[in-house]
Order: structure tokens, then sequence, then C-alpha cells
């Protein structure tokens, strides 16, 4: 692993990869591999992931967090998870957030440690619990009461002692879209201040839980550090009240994850590595003021650890442009690979990869998918002079578009490539026509006679 790097330059700041470059000839290079090259080996639309984005922004945290005790990193996984992930989370000792059975299993089937899985979700099955305890030591994080008395059963009829935090509504909203708010007063995720002491009194009362501590996650793609800080304090608030009030002291403290990355210009997210630092200090000092011991502390990314580390190839297909003087750049994908334009406004940038040298245009035109919806718009103003046949780069796509994909208009998703000093490998492969129909089953009384 390289060394960390320093705030100004941790990934989730810049925008593209890392490891991106361009050649004399205008082809952009990532991973010490030029995208050309990329684009003809695996076809397009291609998920292309640069390894070493992911290695720097795991040590930005790591570098940031070395202020305290005793921490872990988990890795989101809902960001992106597949089998190599799993693997890369293991390798370089991270714990792992999951949120289903399917990312349960990924992680299983990875042979990722049990002890460093972390169960979340509004809404765990019986089969979901069953599934988490049976693997191992998973640690559950309970989201409300009712959840609460079904894993007191689950792990009571499996013989075992579930590890538990509870997730706290803290009331904090951070600075992003509203559908990814989730530590507002009536957010959905986790229980009210005013009745966390009631749930772990009762939790302490269940022989088949063990009470680790508190969690709270107050939303994705933040800019600031304000809101943590402030998150920090009412967590410690709470400690200070379980305290006094039970003589239940905190084992571990989760802050949840959510820092931003920068998509375009306009985002200025702190970096990962002061970010990290700032947490942990205001962790330490809210502690401290209170006379409570320090917790284990747990902060959990997604996006900025494996966001920055994607881009997104396209070949361009048509271009047009209508009498009115709109002019539109059609690719060869679009929100099926990512939804993230039509479902939150997300702004992204791109790059000609075969003539990255390019001058810009005069006038601006629109990236659009391929796809049979009006706001299937990847990038609605960009300056690129894209032509039929060129390839596009669109950074920034590694989290929330491989996990969020979907087959919207019979489409097989695209593969995934990690990159590394000049070696690329599959580690999703494309899907075929086959798989579209994979599942598909006809009622026999369809058949004709
Ligand atoms: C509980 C929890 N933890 C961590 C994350 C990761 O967020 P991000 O990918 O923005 O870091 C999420 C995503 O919203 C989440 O719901």
């Amino acid at each position: 692993m390289t060394a960390p790097r320093d705030s100004a330059t941790a990934p989730n700041t810049q925008i593209r990869p890392i490891s991106c470059q361009v050649d004399t000839q205008g082809h952009l290079w990532v991973g010490g591999c030029d995208s050309n090259e990329l684009a003809k080996q695996f076809g397009t639309p291609l998920w292309v992931i640069d390894e070493q984005t992911i290695l720097d922004g795991v040590s930005a945290y790591k570098d940031g967090l070395s202020i305290y005790p005793n921490w872990q990193v988990l890795y989101a996984g809902k960001a992106f998870l597949c089998l190599a992930m799993c693997k890369l989370v293991d390798m370089l000792d991270l714990g792992l957030d999951v949120v289903s059975e399917g990312e349960l299993f990924t992680a299983k089937q990875a042979g990722f440690p049990a002890d460093r899985i972390y169960m979340h979700g509004n809404n765990k099955s019986e089969s979901e619990l069953s599934a988490g305890l049976i693997y191992g030591d998973v640690t559950i994080v309970v989201d409300n009461f009712s959840e609460l008395e079904l894993l007191a059963k689950v792990a009571s009829q499996l013989g075992k002692k579930a590890r538990v935090l509870f997730r706290v509504i803290p009331g904090v909203e951070p600075d992003t879209h509203q559908h990814i708010k989730t530590g507002q007063h009536d957010s959905k995720f986790g229980i009210p201040l005013t009745q966390i002491k009631t749930a772990v009194e009762k939790a302490l009362s269940y022989e088949s839980l063990d009470v680790e501590g508190l969690h709270a996650h107050i939303g994705s793609q933040a800019q600031k550090l304000e809101p943590y800080l402030e998150n920090a304090e009412i967590l410690a608030d709470l400690a200070e009240q379980l305290k006094k009030e039970l003589s239940f002291e905190l084992r571990t403290l989760d802050v949840g994850g959510g820092l931003a990355i920068k998509y375009s210009g306009s985002d200025d997210p702190v970096g990962a590595s002061s970010w990290a630092r700032g947490v942990a200090k205001q962790v330490i000092e809210a502690f401290e003021r209170r006379s409570l011991s320090l917790p284990r502390l747990l902060v959990e990314p997604g996006r900025s650890i494996v966001g920055p580390s994607g881009l997104t190839l396209y070949r361009v297909g048509h271009c047009k442009e209508l009498p009115g003087g709109a002019k539109f750049i059609a690719v060869d994908g679009g929100m099926a690979d990512n939804p993230r334009p039509i479902t939150y406004q997300s702004i992204y940038t791109a790059a000609l990869a075969n003539r990255a040298d390019c001058p810009p245009a005069t006038e601006p035109r629109s990236i659009v998918g391929k796809y049979c919806e009006s706001g299937d718009i990847i990038i609605k103003e960009t300056y690129l002079d894209a032509n039929s046949g060129d390839l596009i780069a669109i950074f920034g796509t590694g989290a929330y578009n491989f996990s969020m994909a979907s087959n919207y208009n019979r489409s097989p998703r695209p593969a995934c490539v990690l990159v590394k000093d000049g070696s690329a490998e599959i580690i999703v492969e494309r899907e075929s026509n086959d798989d579209i129909i994979r599942n598909d089953r006809v009622p026999s009384r369809f058949s004709r006679k």
C-alpha cells in the first residue's frame, strides 16, 4: 500500500481515479491501461475500477483515525459489492456493512470473516437475521423494537448471543439530496433519541443479546464535517444518559459513513483523512468532557472509498442537432448502468477517452443514454466535441452504479474490470441475452396446439 495522501489529495477530493493519465495520442489511461484497449478487449459500456484509488482512499481513513486508540473502518458494501471487492476489503483488514441476505451471501462466498460483518437494514427478515447468526459472530445493527424482539427470539432459538448495536435517529441533517438523508427526525431508519434508553434496557434483559453500543448514519454524499461533529456530541450525550440511568457503558460507537466525493467542479468535499481525524477528535473530546471511557470507534464509508476509483466507458453512437439548437450525443448505456442522474439529478464529469486533448466545443450539448425515458440524460450540459465512434469516460461511477444497475429495456448489465499497474481483470462478467431470459417461464397453456 502507498503512503497515505493528505486531505488535499485524498481520492474523494479528485474527480478522476488517481492513476488517470493522458498519453501523447490523447488516449486516457487508468491503472496503467489504455482505456481504448480496455474498450476493445471487454466491450462497452464498461465499468472500470482503479484498485490504487481504493487503496489510497482506505489509507486516508486509516491515517485520520490513527489519533484514536481503538478503531475500525467498515466498508459499506451497498456502494459496490462483488466477490473480488469482498476479498480486497478483507485483505485491507476492513470490516464490512451488509444490508441484505444477498450482500451477506456474497461476503460468505468470498470467505469474509463473520466477526467483521455488520448487518444493517430497517426491515431485516427472520431469514436474514438467522442467516447472519448462523454464519457466525456478525453484529446486528438493530433498527426498531419489533426487530429487537425478533432478533432475541431467533438468537435464542439458535442458542446464540447476538452482538447488537442500536441505530439512533440523531436528528442531524447533512447537506445532501433529500432522498439520501437518513439522520433527520422523521427518518425511516433507526430509533428516536427519546426511545434509545428503553431499547437498551429491554435488550439488556435478554439472555440472547449482547449489547455493544450505538450507531448513527446521517446520510450520503455529505460534503461538510460539521454535521458529523454534531452527531458525535449527540451520541456522547446519549452515552452519558445510558451510563447514568442504566449503568451501561458503550463498548462500541459507530458514527456512520456518507462522506461525499467530487463528481464535478461544484463539489468540494472535505478529504477523507481530515474527515476521519475531525470525527475522531470530536469523539475523544466529547467523551472525555463527560468523563466517559472511549468506546471502540467505527466509521463506515462506501462511496468515498469506491466512488472515485470508478469510471464508465461508453461508445458514442448517433449524434444529432434539433432545429431549435439542442444537440445530443447518444451513448451505448445510460440509466440502466447509472440510475443516479435520473434518480437524484446527479452531475457527472466526462472526458473523451480517445481524444482527450480535443479542444472544447463552442456550444453545449447533452450526453444521453439509449433507454426509453426522456430523463435518461447522463450529462445535461457538456462541451465535449464528441462524434460517432468516440469513446467517452464518465468519472466517479465506482459507487451506486453497478450496485443500483437494472436490466431496464431488457439490457444485459455491463462487465466490470479491475485495473492496477497495467493489468486488467474482469471481476464481474458482462451479462448476455441468455441471462436476460434465464428466469422467464412460459405457462404451458400458451403453447400452440
Ligand atoms: C447505515 C449506512 N452506513 C453507511 C452507508 C454508506 O454511505 P456512503 O456510501 O455514502 O459512505 C450507508 C449508505 O447510505 C448507510 O445506510
